[in-house]
This record gives C-alpha cells, sequence and structure tokens, in this order.
C-alpha cells in the first residue's frame, strides 16, 4: 500500500525525521525557513497530512484554501491558538496537538523567568558581559526573594501543576485559579480561588499558564494588573496574546511590577523593543520546550497521532 504523503514544515530531530520517512512519503524542510502563507497552502494541498509547529498559521482561509486532499493536522504543539479549530472541524480536516510531554520543559523555563526576574538576572549578566561590573556592597543589586512568597498559578492545567510542584521545592506558596478546581491529591495543598480577581490580589509572582482563547487574550492588562499586589513579578511563559503588552510597559515603569520574566510575546519572532528596553525584564525567544528530550517525545507524540488516524484509530491527542 502506497505511504500517505506527509509535509514537515520546519526542522526537526533527526529522529523523529527519520521515522516520518520510514513510515510516510515525507517533505521535509532542511532550510528550516518559514513558508510563506502561499507557499504553506500549496505545499499542503499536495499531502494528505501535516505536522506543522505553532509558526504556521491555518486560519480559515488558508484551511479553505488547501481544499479537500488534506485530512489531518498533527501539530507539533500543545498549544493550537494558531489553528482555526471550528474551520478545520467544518471542513472535515482531523487536528491534534502533543500535550504532557512538554510540561517538564515548559516549567523550567517559568522558574528561569521568575528567578531571573525576581534576582535581576538579565541586569547583572549584561553588566558584566559590557564590561561594566566596577562596583560591589551590599546594596548593590538587590532583587526579590521567592522563598515564602506566593505563587498564582492562572490555568492549573499540566503545565500549571508542574509549575506549583517546582514552586513548592522553592518553598512557596501556591495559589490557583482554573475553570474548575482540581481534586486533592493535584491540588496538594494548593488554594483554589473561584475568581481570577480573587487569585491576582493574593500573587506575589503570577504565572500564566492558560490557553489563549477569545475570553483570555489580553487577560492581563491595565484593569488586572493593579490588582496584583504592588512590586509583584509577573511570569508568561504561554502566549503573548494574554497580555496587553502597552499596559505591562506602564506597570514595569510605574514600579506597580517589580519585574517581569517572558518567553513569549505578541510579535514573534522579534519580541517587543518597548519592554526590551527596560531594565526590570528577564527575556526569552519563546524556547518553553526547547531541551532535546521535548523535541524529540513532541516529534514521536505528532507521529503517534499520526499512525493512529492512518491506521483507522482515534489520535490519541484529538483537539478537533
Ligand atoms: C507549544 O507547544 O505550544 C509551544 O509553545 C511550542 O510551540
Amino acid at each position: 500500500m502506497a505511504k500517505p504523503k506527509l509535509l514537515i514544515t520546519r526542522k526537526l530531530r533527526d529522529g523523529v525525521e527519520a521515522r516520518a520517512a520510514r513510515d510516510y512519503e515525507v517533505t521535509l524542510n532542511p532550510s528550516d525557513r518559514l513558508l510563506t502563507e502561499a507557499e504553506l497552502i500549496e505545499a499542503c494541498r499536495k499531502v494528505d497530512a501535516v505536522l506543522p509547529c505553532h509558526s504556521e498559521r491555518f486560519s480559515a482561509e488558508v484551511i479553505a484554501a488547501i481544499g479537500p486532499g488534506l485530512k489531518i493536522i498533527a501539530n507539533h504543539s500543545v498549544g493550537t491558538d494558531h489553528v482555526d479549530l471550528a474551520a478545520a472541524k467544518a471542513a472535515g480536516v482531523v487536528v491534534t496537538n502533543t500535550p504532557d510531554v512538554l510540561s517538564d520543559a515548559t516549567a523550567e523555563i517559568a522558574m528561569l523567568c521568575m528567578l531571573g526576574a525576581a534576582r535581576r538576572g538579565a541586569e547583572g549578566d549584561a553588566m558584566i558581559r559590557a564590561g561594566k561590573w566596577d562596583f560591589w556592597s551590599p546594596a548593590f543589586m538587590v532583587g526579590r526573594q521567592v522563598t515564602g512568597k506566593r505563587l498564582g498559578i492562572l490555568g492549573m492545567g499540566r503545565v500549571g501543576q508542574v509549575v506549583a510542584d517546582r514552586g513548592r521545592g522553592f518553598g512557596m506558596e501556591v495559589h490557583y485559579h482554573n475553570r474548575r478546581r482540581l481534586p486533592a491529591h493535584l491540588e496538594k495543598g494548593a488554594v483554589f480561588h473561584e475568581t481570577m480577581e480573587s487569585l491576582l490580589a493574593v500573587s506575589d509572582v503570577l504565572s500564566l499558564h492558560c490557553p489563549t482563547t477569545p475570553e483570555s487574550v489580553g487577560i492581563i492588562n491595565a484593569r488586572t494588573l493593579a490588582m496584583l499586589p504592588d512590586r509583584a513579578i509577573l511570569v508568561n511563559t504561554a502566549r503573548g496574546a494574554l497580555v496587553d503588552e502597552s499596559a505591562l510597559v506602564a506597570a514595569l515603569r510605574s514600579g506597580k511590577l517589580f519585574a517581569a520574566g517572558l518567553d513569549v510575546f505578541r510579535t514573534e519572532p522579534g519580541g517587543n523593543p518597548e519592554i526590551a528596553a527596560l531594565p526590570n525584564v528577564f527575556l526569552l525567544p519563546h524556547i518553553g520546550s526547547a531541551t532535546e528530550e521535548t523535541r524529540d517525545a513532541m516529534g514521536a507524540r505528532a507521529l503517534d497521532n499520526l499512525d493512529a488516524y492512518f491506521a483507522g484509530r482515534e489520535p490519541g491527542d484529538r483537539v478537533a
């Protein structure tokens, strides 16, 4: 039987590409150049399946332009905000993602962002690299300690739960808001807040772990930032769209926020130059899941979903 035709839009780990080439008639992208929208549509018209990343947008228009040949979008990401799920469903295109396997890696980056922001990591690093470290005193580069502080987690899904565990390891008191309260064995003593507003009021450090939906876009804005304790720290390793970046800049400038640690931005790649010009931020270029182990696992999970689909089984991680 002919192998299904598969497009992999970005450079993946060698082992993942080798497995794909064994089981599919695969089109790879060895140069790793981001396809234009027209190139993506053209390439998807020629295949049965596509394995994209969050860098490729499948809007309703793109899905319609691809037409009936494409059967499945097997994402190499847990986030699916780059795919119009309703349009995919209406067009009969199956969509899957890669949950679970990136929770540890993303939680590590959340902790890095938290500590980098609280302890002024970027400022210190930049000073030494610029040859400007010419002073030391007990009053020098004093940051905020996270031990004993209240860690507020907005969105207590898989990543949020691992961040809670890491926070406990740092002696933090965990609070959370989630659509549903977790059972006791997952809550592990964390304090549940019925409303986001109640969570914000106690979050010395607020870490975002909710998906991007029409309701959550801009959820962190001037109004909600004002609800945080003074000199709070914001951590975002989820999606840039959750934050109104102008309001964030204002809160960082005024001192309402002590600092922010960000791995995601509204504009990617690139980030926000106004945020990057501030001293009290610790910034990373969307690398939450970028470890060797996790990239291997994400690739395997996406291929498992494809294998299930083409074997006539329900893919484990179907989202549409
Ligand atoms: C995800 O999986 O959603 C990460 O942001 C990487 O794409």
